[in-house]
């Protein structure tokens, strides 16, 4: 099948070194715990949970750390915890994260100058493939970036369970917020009072469960992480896939939930190919171009059998081009074709400023969020939660949001690989954004 975002890897003999390798290595992740993900999904796609899918745009090696792992862990539970008050539902975290070091690039080679001289390299497509120094060398797709990758992976995949299983529970105490964002002087007195009176809220319910006991606490302080990330780079990902003792079909054991690219998704290329023969749960990215019969299209191919929780539809249209999305969920919603709604309010609001630097506005991001949550309660269909590029760190790689990242200051801690992402107080505000929506109807999304 015609496969997009191919890597043109020149040593055929070091390839299949690598992969056999992957191939005999342990999963990452497990049949049950991608069956247990697929029973959220189920609830999701029911209206009774909420997702937040969260996490870099794209991991790198490098910064595989301890304090990277935890601010980004940090934040997305501070996120749910924040959703779990304003919906009073359930929300299952899902990290864009160990393994998300593949990405699709719109050119297969860029020219960059080098000591005064324009070269043209091949682009840098993460860390899974070949390396972003911009010499030729570092450019070369390696094969063995894809045995580097499955074992940071998995670095991170065990300090993430370590933590999960208890260490995580010092994250809820008061100290660990960290709002000063709210004392900014672009946040009006009203929203500042809601948004502190909303986290008092948290901190009191859960500080109340402490004191409760042990019983009440082993909810809050044992909590759930799945894994995810963009399921491009085939070789990678079929080296891990296989089947499992007392279970039908194939397992990508890389990752509980791969999703597909808005770039990789046509319906006759390699990676629906591929994704349809997995029994994990699955994402697709989805921009304002499709139509909407192929997004039905789309969901018959990639689950005939119409299980539950298996697709998750995760819609990026751009703040201005929301109005494509009705007639999609419209479509989908006659053909009875089970689906997980989620959006993602960054890849279609992406900018880049004079100086070249790419960068998202926090008021885009809200409208279509904002506008999202309207098609969804016009259509009565679900919107089962978010998708967002997010760091736990003080990045400025957004503008706007009571933080205060103004063009200006975008040079002082633009530090992502790829796409500008959230930072912490941008990411909790937006949380408090949306659980002041989720509490009641969404046109009351203060703006
Ligand atoms: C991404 O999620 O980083 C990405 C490249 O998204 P999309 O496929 O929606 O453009
Ligand atoms: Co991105």
């Amino acid at each position: 099948m015609p496969r997009a975002q191919s890597v043109a890897y020149d040593d055929p003999a070091a390839l299949e070194r690598a992969t056999s390798r992957l191939a005999s290595l342990p999963p990452l992740v497990t049949s049950w715990e991608i069956e247990n993900l697929k029973e959220c999904l189920a609830q999701a796609q029911d209206g009774e949970r909420l997702i937040i899918h969260g996490g870099d745009c794209a991991e790198t090696l490098d910064e595989c750390n301890p304090a990277a792992i935890t601010a980004t862990l940090k934040i997305l539970l501070q996120m749910s915890l924040v959703l779990i008050h304003g919906s009073q539902k359930p929300v299952v975290r899902i990290g864009r994260l160990a393994g998300q070091y593949a990405k699709p690039r719109s050119k297969p080679t860029e020219t960059l100058t080098i000591d005064g001289t324009p070269v043209e390299l091949p682009s840098y497509f993460g860390d899974l493939v070949n390396r972003a120094d911009p010499t030729p060398e570092a450019r070369r797709p390696d094969p063995d970036l894809m045995l580097a990758g499955y074992h940071h992976a998995a670095m991170t995949l065990n300090f993430i369970r370590s933590l999960a299983t208890g260490g995580f529970a010092d994250l809820h105490h008061a100290e660990q917020w960290d709002l000063r964002f709210l004392t900014n002087a672009q946040l009006s007195g009203d929203l500042r009072e809601r948004y502190q009176r909303m986290s008092q809220e948290v901190r009191s319910a859960i500080r109340f469960a402490e004191l409760v006991g042990a019983g009440a606490m082993q909810e809050v302080s044992r909590v759930d992480f799945f894994s995810s990330h963009e399921g491009l780079n085939l070789e990678y990902e079929s080296a891990q896939t296989r089947r499992v003792p007392r279970r039908d079909g194939y397992y990508c054991l890389t990752t509980h939930l791969p999703w597909i690219g808005e770039r990789t998704r046509a319906l006759d290329g390699a990676h629906i190919e591929f994704f349809r023969g997995i029994a994990n749960p699955v994402g697709v990215k989805i921009g304002p171009t499709i139509a909407p019969d192929e997004a039905v299209q789309l969901l018959r191919v990639l689950n005939p059998k119409r299980e539950p929780g298996k697709i998750v539809l995760i819609t990026r249209m751009g703040a201005s081009k929301v109005d494509a999305l009705p007639p999609i969920l419209r479509a989908v919603q006659k053909s009875g074709e089970p689906v997980v709604w989620l959006c993602d309010p960054m890849h279609g609001n992406g900018q880049v400023t004079d100086d070249g630097r790419k960068t998202r506005h926090f008021d885009a991001i809200v409208a279509e969020l904002r506008s999202t949550m309207a098609a969804h309660r016009q259509t009565g269909t679900v919107l089962g939660g978010v998708h967002i590029e997010v760091t736990g760190q003080d990045v400025t790689e957004v503008i706007g949001g009571a933080s205060g990242v103004t063009q200006e200051r975008l040079s002082e801690n633009y530090a992502t690989a790829c796409d500008p992402r959230l930072n912490y107080a941008q990411a909790l505000e937006l949380a408090f954004i949306l659980s002041g929506a989720l509490g009641r109807t969404a046109g009351d999304l203060p703006a």
